[in-house]
């Protein structure tokens, strides 16, 4: 089976990649590379001795896309190109609705011109919103508190349109929550340019000396420590999630949403300390008061997951921190 994953150079797309590879998919690649490096195409073939084929092209270049399609025949795609800054969509609101809703369309369009009738959506956790109450189920409501969580939202609706015109259509919508780690090679992982959003990240600068210190954003939070909780996955178990998605699909026509998450929820402090536990190291912290747009606590049911794509996390709080830490002291000349 052919899998064209868009934003496969990216940091959940590379690790999907080579998932897929690993249990015998074949694959295409195209990204843009605007928030990711061409090595780690490299990687990804060295981690699994198997070849990619990459494209760098813009999902909205129809015409180039198009090119894509013409050359092999695209069994099933896997989502993933996108912004994705919380932070970043709010102060460019425009920039997000043009580029993640063109190349949705565009990548829509050329799918319907080519038959090709499998989809994977990469969503998020963020289409909820303030969730009323905790654990998250699918079935709760979709409000979102930013740009770019009104992005995954709309392409969401767009999607379920799609599949009530065109009956062929299979597509499966995975609701990330918090991925972090990376692959235990060392090869993959998350290193973003600039100052981090996210808190793994940013803890990863403040280890390696990059940034001075760590902000936790709140600690009046109502949680067991005051301090933010989130549903932490790890991104292996995130891309494994993708496969049963891909062997689900097949099977049934129409969409269906699944949350991506593994039921527990982790405070920052919780993330911290272990962080500093697993890795032997130190991380200067402070507290700082909320951010604008947080909420405090956030997890997800994951039962829908397990009943019917037989999908279960199994890696801890802890192995996300030693991966995430090991892939930095792997990959980069730190
Ligand atoms: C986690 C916790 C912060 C940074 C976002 C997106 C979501 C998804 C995942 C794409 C919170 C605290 C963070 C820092 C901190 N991305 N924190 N200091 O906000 O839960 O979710 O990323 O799909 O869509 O909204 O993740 O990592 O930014 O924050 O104290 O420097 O860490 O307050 O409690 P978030 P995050």
């Amino acid at each position: 089976m052919l899998v064209l994953v868009t934003g496969g150079a990216g940091f959940i797309g590379s690790h999907t990649c080579v998932e897929l590879l690993n249990n015998g998919y074949d694959v295409i690649v195209v990204d843009n590379l605007s928030n990711s490096k061409r090595d780690v195409i490299d990687k990804i073939e060295k981690i699994t001795s198997k070849k990619v084929k990459f494209y760098e092209i813009d999902l909205c270049d129809k015409e180039k896309l198009r090119d894509v399609f013409k050359k092999d025949r695209i069994d099933a795609v896997i989502h993933f190109a996108g912004y994705k800054a919380v932070g970043e969509s709010v102060k460019e609101p425009l920039k997000y609705y043009r580029n993640n809703l063109d190349s949705t369309l565009t990548l829509l369009e050329v799918m319907k011109e080519f038959s090709c009738h499998n989809l994977v959506f990469s969503s998020s956790a963020t289409v909820y919103g303030v969730p009323r109450k905790l654990p998250i189920k699918e079935d709760f409501p979709l409000k979102t508190t930013n740009p770019y969580g009104t992005t995954k939202l709309m392409i969401e609706e767009i999607l379920k349109d799609v599949s009530k015109a065109d009956l062929e259509m299979s597509i499966i919508v995975l609701r990330y929550f918090n991925p972090i780690g990376a692959h235990e090679s060392g090869l993959l992982g998350e290193d973003p340019n600039g100052i981090p959003n996210n808190l793994m990240p940013y803890i990863l600068k403040v280890a390696f000396n990059e940034l001075p210190v760590l902000n936790i954003f709140g600690n009046d939070y109502e949680t067991k420590d005051g301090t933010g909780v989130r549903d932490y996955i790890h991104v292996v178990d995130l891309a494994k999630g993708h496969i049963k998605a891909l062997e689900k699909i097949t099977t049934k026509k129409g969409i269906d949403y699944y949350n991506l998450g593994t039921g527990n929820g982790y405070s920052v402090l919780d993330i911290v300390n272990t962080f500093e536990k697993v890795n032997n190291v130190k991380i200067n912290k402070r507290f700082v008061a909320r951010r604008d747009g947080d909420i405090a606590s956030c997890y997800a049911d994951p039962t829908k997951a397990f009943k019917e794509l037989g999908f279960k996390a199994e890696f801890g709080i802890e192995k996300m921190c030693y991966d995430a830490y090991n892939y930095v002291v792997k990959n980069t000349s730190k």
